[in-house]
């Protein structure tokens, strides 16, 4: 949500701005926006409703206007105002001269618009971002700050209200840019005589692996030399933290794939296996980051599971493993209802925040209200040093690399990977299995990435079922046990890229209700559950399967190679490698990530980058 990005050093500012906005498409926008300083005292602003490619055939007609070595870009997902170009950033104080790009809300803009309004100064958009920029002119031109811009953008900063990150250009002040962040992204990327801020690594990864994460109501300034970071007083004496990118600018390319997403669903077996990494020594699962001694883990009396989307689907699964697995209740909440409804939370709770991004906003205040609660929060997550776990106790990493498609594919696979691990160390800690058994478990999971290559070896059957229903109006997806998180991911994968109406439900509540659904050639997707593994659910699947059969809907299963008995109740096939019961999810999500990707192409639609839909989701 938002790509910002800002470049100062000695290459052509324009150029490194917008490619580091087309990398930094994937995080979702409606519209974009560059200003370049040209050193002389002005600032050159284009910004474009809809694509990037709007944005640059307007740059293309302007020629050499935005020649410059400092210059910033920012791809906006509208909150305040309509995505239009009048709204687009970056926005421009009145003299033209201060320019600023946007990621989040600036909660008191009422009042601070009413200020300038009654100042007289005239607003040009709807935006809550503007009145920034006017701000910082106004503290520019005089007052305690005036001819200082540095001091100017900090004074403006510690008026603001909301989750932010800024980044403020002056033209008098070419070779400075002043960013700052609360609550919202933002990175700072070290090269050799030129320096970067952005939302994320891959804004600069092609020019520098040397990065800085900057921490909560922090200021920098960056100039080609170097950067200075600062609370918002000013003071210097500020933690900060520097890394080093440890992976390359082809693992966000697409490998010569037609889309991210294809390319990250092909990852997945690596994305688990690399999951699962060092986390077995000595006969034991082992999670060092976990910061989690096994003394706590034995005190924990409840847990619950908060997350969003993609994400609070692996976390119902995490609840079948580690009710299963430790006895412990799990209750599993989307984040954006946990902290509404005052949930009974205490220092005996462990609170597991699922999160690709580590900056969904529901998460982070989900998060935020367990802390306040006193309950431990462990984070699992695929963003090194997010703020989500920044502000957790611990953090189990999911190693998947960067995920790009808006809709997640491998993080997921990798996400209910770490929920096992978690369950694991907690039965471990708490005696509920014993060590060989939990080294089984472990080894049966190090075997799941090869299953998971055999399902992507079949991929070619699912596709050519999926294009036979690419222009339906409907899609149920079934499902009982495990396999039920399964069907409403499937649903959501389907909605989100092929826009089409999907459902996805616990079989067994078929006769509550859904069933008045089916009609006469509904297509609906089963995921049947193990023969062996689960019998009980099986036989009362097939009875599901019968019942909707009946009444006209098209069946396509997804069920256990082997599984002769479901083969007369299915209109189409999909096979997949036995496996535990509790892991047969990281098989059964993989054709319909397929299949929602294929329906999606054959209907036209870009995979990558669905309407409406942001991959970091910083908003409540
Ligand atoms: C769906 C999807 C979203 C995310 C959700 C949470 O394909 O990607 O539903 O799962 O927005 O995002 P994270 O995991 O970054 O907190």
């Amino acid at each position: 949500m938002c790509g910002i990005v800002g470049y100062v050093g000695y290459r052509d500012a324009l150029g490194v701005v917008v490619d580091a906005l087309r990398r930094m498409e994937y995080r979702g926008y409606d519209s974009a926006g560059v200003a370049i300083l040209d050193g002389a005292g002005s600032i050159s602003v284009e910004r474009r409703a809809g694509r990037l490619a709007n944005l640059e055939a307007e740059l293309a007609e302007a020629g050499t206007a935005f020649a410059g070595t400092t210059g910033m870009g920012h791809t906006r997902w509208a909150t305040h105002g309509a995505p239009t170009d009048r709204n687009a950033h970056p926005h421009r104080d009145t003299t033209g001269k201060v320019a600023v790009v946007h990621n989040g809300i600036i909660e008191n803009f009422v009042p601070l618009r009413r200020e300038l309004e009654d100042a007289g100064v005239e607003l040009s958009s709807d935006t809550d971002t503007e009145v920034t920029v006017h701000l910082v002119s106004r503290a520019y031109e005089s007052g305690p700050t005036a001819g200082d811009f540095v001091g100017s953008a900090l004074t403006v900063l510690r008026r603001l209200e909301g989750a932010f990150t800024l980044v403020f250009t002056h033209a008098d002040h070419p070779g400075t840019i002043v960013a700052a962040r609360r609550s919202t992204p933002l990175v700072v990327g070290v090269g050799k005589n030129e320096m970067f801020i952005a939302s994320d690594v891959t804004a600069f990864i092609e020019h520098t692996r040397e990065a800085v994460e900057l921490g909560q109501d922090q200021a920098v300034v960056i100039t080609a030399d170097g950067y200075t970071v600062t609370d918002f007083h000013g003071g210097a004496d500020v933690p900060t933290r520097p890394f080093t990118i440890d992976w390359d600018l082809a693992a966000a390319e697409k490998g010569g794939h037609d889309y991210f997403m294809l390319k990250e669903i092909e990852e997945q077996p690596v994305g688990v296996a690399d999951t699962l990494i060092g986390h077995f020594a000595g006969g034991r699962i082992v999670l060092d980051e976990q910061r989690l001694a096994d003394q706590e883990l034995r005190e924990f009396d409840k847990v619950f599971v908060v997350a969003c989307g993609s994400s609070y689907h692996a976390g119902l699964l995490a609840k079948y493993a580690i009710e299963h697995w430790t006895r412990l209740p799990v209750e599993v909440e989307l984040a954006s209802e946990f902290r509404y409804r005052d949930p009974v939370l205490d220092r005996s709770t462990l609170v597991v925040a699922i999160s690709q991004s580590g900056e969904t906003a529901d998460t982070l205040e989900a998060v935020r209200h367990a802390k306040e609660q006193k309950a431990r929060v462990l984070a699992i997550c695929n963003t090194n040093g997010a703020q989500i776990p920044r502000e957790s106790d611990a953090v189990l990493y999911t190693r998947t690399g960067p995920e790009i498609g808006v809709a997640s594919t491998k993080a997921f696979l990798a996400q209910i990977t770490a929920n096992y691990l978690v369950g694991l160390a907690l039965a471990q800690a708490r005696g509920t299995k014993y060590p060989d058994e939990v080294a089984r478990e472990f080894g049966e999971l190090e075997a799941m990435p090869r299953l998971v290559e055999r399902v992507l070896a079949s991929a070619e059957n699912v596709r050519a079922i999926a294009r036979q229903f690419a222009h339906e109006r409907t899609v149920l997806f079934l499902g009982r046990h495990v396999g039920y998180p399964v069907a409403l991911e499937g649903a959501l994968k389907l909605k989100e890229l092929a826009y089409m109406h999907a459902e996805g439900f616990a079989a067994g509540e078929l006769k509550h209700g859904p069933i008045a659904l089916i009609e006469d050639g509904l297509p609906v997707i089963v995921v049947m559950p193990s023969p062996k593994g689960r019998a009980v659910l099986h036989s009362k699947l097939l009875s599901n399967i019968r019942e909707i059969q009946a009444r006209g809907a098209r069946t396509i299963v997804i069920a256990e190679e082997g599984d002769d008995t479901v083969r007369p109740f299915a209109d189409h096939l999909i096979e997949i490698p036995v496996a535990p019961t509790l892991y047969q999810p990281l098989l059964s999500t993989v054709p319909l990530q397929i299949f929602a990707a294929e329906v999606a192409q054959a209907r036209g639609y870009d995979i990558d980058k669905p309407r409406n839909l942001a991959k970091s989701v910083t908003v409540e």
